[in-house]
């Protein structure tokens, strides 16, 4: 079987498997525990997520991550992507609206987690997600991420909404020193 379909299967059990988790339910850290089981599940099948499959931005591209979209159900719930970098990322602390789980498969990015403050934010953690581990959020909570340079990072990002449709998520701009609004994600590539 050709590399595309299996993926497209397995990607869709999955998903099948996280909805079925929810059952119109609001999310809980237990919901996002078992969502993370599931993925950190599909990314056993490393060899259906490769960096020849899903190609980091070229050196010339002003990006230096992107992400393809492998899962997304018709009212845009339950988006999956597959996140790729291959250069420096430093993306400020931000929440998300919606809830998010985070599970590597190549290469390390770092998160820290952060709680509001009176100035701003205050870090109170991190985590590296690498191949088999994973992060989770609620729709409130407030993360960065960091990836070095020298090492692509390949890794599932799933949202409880599809990232076209977040146009109010926060992220603390500190050189601003104040809370501004993302613009909704407009690129998002079709994997094969
Ligand atoms: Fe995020």
């Amino acid at each position: 079987m050709p590399n595309s379909s299996e993926r497209r299967e397995k990607v869709a059990c999955t998903v099948a498997n996280i909805r079925k988790l929810f059952d119109g339910k609001e999310p809980s850290r237990e919901m996002l525990a078992q969502v993370k089981t599931e993925l950190v599940k599909l990314a056993t099948s490393k060899h259906l997520f490769t960096l020849e499959d899903f190609p980091p931005p070229e050196a010339d591209d002003p990006r230096n991550s992107c992400l393809y979209r492998l899962s997304e159900d018709e009212d845009h719930k339950f988006a999956l992507y597959a996140n790729v970098a291959n250069a420096k990322v430093d993306a400020p602390p931000h929440d998300h609206t919606t809830w998010a789980v985070i599970v590597g498969l190549l290469g390390v990015e770092e998160n820290k987690f952060y709680k509001k403050a009176e100035d701003g934010v205050e870090i109170f953690g991190g985590e590296s997600v690498q191949e088999g581990t994973g992060v989770m959020l609620m729709p409130d909570d407030l993360h960065s991420i960091h990836i070095a340079e020298g090492e692509p990072v390949l890794n599932f990002h799933m949202y409880g909404l599809a990232l076209e449709q977040l146009p109010g998520r926060n992220y603390w701009s500190a050189p601003k020193k104040e809370w501004r609004t993302f613009p909704a994600h407009t690129d998002i590539r079709e994997a094969r």
